[in-house]
């Protein structure tokens, strides 16, 4: 039996609504990416969404308009994906990469709390896996009096806010809630990604939403970033087309990150069925966790506490007392079965790219340790009982076939 990591779901609904915009004569972003923005601003709760290319362009973008630049510090985890790394480097800003905590894969406000200094700009915390990171601590932090007057704004949108932006990396949170609220209506501005591997995707895309306190204009300010998005024209592509004609202004300086909607509709048609499908990811979740929880040497991810809870994005487990060698073999033998088993993540300073900037994995322990110790299982909705049963029944088999649980 083969189970590949995460493959897309594309049912009839999906090919259909694609097959409209095929038809439809316009494919580029249009009609449908301006209804999935109003679409996700609606669920979510926010006042405006933006439909981009990907989270890494979205993070970028709003480090920019931030206007982070060289001589700036933006505070990451060193566990992570590397474009939270890159979107500040292409800013010309310093990441100031923090260690996890001892076996927790979440972000560790006290370490973020050693880390801020008179250069830091934001912070971007990472919901890992799609568990929230504790916001309300972040932001008891970046509102103390003390780190209020150590802010130095150099920039209109710094002065504005007063103090430490949170950006939430929130590539893998779609869905996941704190307290009761949504991911997206937790930090000032909140990244989803909607790769082709996340819980709804549009193939490559990432959304952009804004929930700026007083004195923004979230609406503005949306507007601002749009017009970036594409190239820095007056008008977009579609309102030129069905509108006046050919002419048009260059009123900023452009990126081309805009989404298109093919990928648009693919995320239309997924969200119409977000319920059947977190629920069948979640029943996985469940059963998986149920089934494993006897298991001694291994550490499974959390579902959901008093306050939080997850989307089941991924399903992390942490080998405990173990080698990597032997973590490895375990995918190995695994793949040799027909399963096919990830990490996240190789932590930032195990990458040679990171260490020619100096990062180095020895000051970095504990994620680089949470690192060498972790698998993520295959998890989606269309995975059939069979399959999980036969992955549980192979799981087990080679934990104890290579000693560890
Ligand atoms: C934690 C994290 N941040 C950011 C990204 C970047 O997302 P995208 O591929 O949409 O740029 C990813 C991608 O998987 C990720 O895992």
């Amino acid at each position: 039996m083969k189970i590949p990591f995460s493959p897309p779901f594309i049912n009839d609904s999906v090919v259909q609504e694609v097959l409209d915009s095929l038809n439809s004569g316009w494919i580029t972003t249009g009609p449908k990416v301006s209804r999935l923005e109003n679409r996700m601003a609606h669920w979510i709760d926010v006042e405006k969404a933006l439909c981009l290319n990907s989270a890494s362009a979205g993070m970028q973008l709003m480090l920019e308009w931030f206007g982070v630049g060289p001589g700036d510090e933006v505070i990451i985890p060193a566990y992570t994906y590397a474009s939270t790394a890159t979107a500040v480097l292409h800013c010309g800003a310093i990441p100031v990469m923090v260690d996890a905590e001892p076996n927790s894969f979440e972000l560790s406000i006290k370490n973020v709390e050693k880390a801020i200094g008179p250069k830091t700009k934001a912070i971007i915390p990472v919901d890992i896996g799609g568990w929230p990171c504790d916001y309300d601590e972040l932001f008891q932090l970046v509102n103390r009096e003390d780190l209020r007057k150590l802010f130095t704004p150099q920039h209109l949108h710094q002065e504005k806010l007063g103090r430490i932006l949170i950006m939430a990396d929130a590539a893998h949170s779609i869905g996941s809630k704190y307290k009761g609220q949504a991911v997206g209506k937790l930090a000032d501005l909140t990244i989803i990604s909607l790769h082709a591997v996340k819980n709804i995707t549009s193939a490559e895309g990432g959304v952009v939403l804004f929930n700026l306190p007083a004195p923004f204009q979230n609406e503005e300010e949306y507007r601002k970033n749009k017009i970036i998005s594409q190239n820095g024209h007056s008008k977009n592509v579609h309102e030129k087309a069905l509108n006046d004609g050919w002419r048009y202004d260059i009123i900023a300086l452009g990126k081309k990150i805009n989404m298109t909607d093919l990928g648009a509709a693919i995320a239309l048609a997924q969200l119409d069925q977000w319920d059947e499908m977190q629920g069948r990811r979640i029943e996985i979740f469940h059963q998986y966790s149920h089934a494993l929880k006897a298991i001694d040497g291994i550490r499974l991810p959390h579902f959901s506490d008093d306050v939080r809870q997850g989307n089941g994005h991924l399903f992390m487990i942490q080998l405990l007392n173990t080698s990597i060698e032997k973590r490895d073999q375990l995918i190995s033998e695994m793949k040799d079965l027909g399963i096919a088993l990830n990490v996240h993540f190789v932590s930032l300073p195990q990458f040679t790219y990171f260490q020619s900037l100096g990062y180095l994995p020895e000051d970095f322990p504990n994620a680089v340790q949470l690192s060498n110790s972790e698998i993520s299982l295959p998890i989606y909705p269309q995975l059939t009982d069979e399959q999980v049963h036969f992955l549980l029944k192979s799981l087990n088999f080679v934990l104890s076939k290579l000693e560890l649980g």
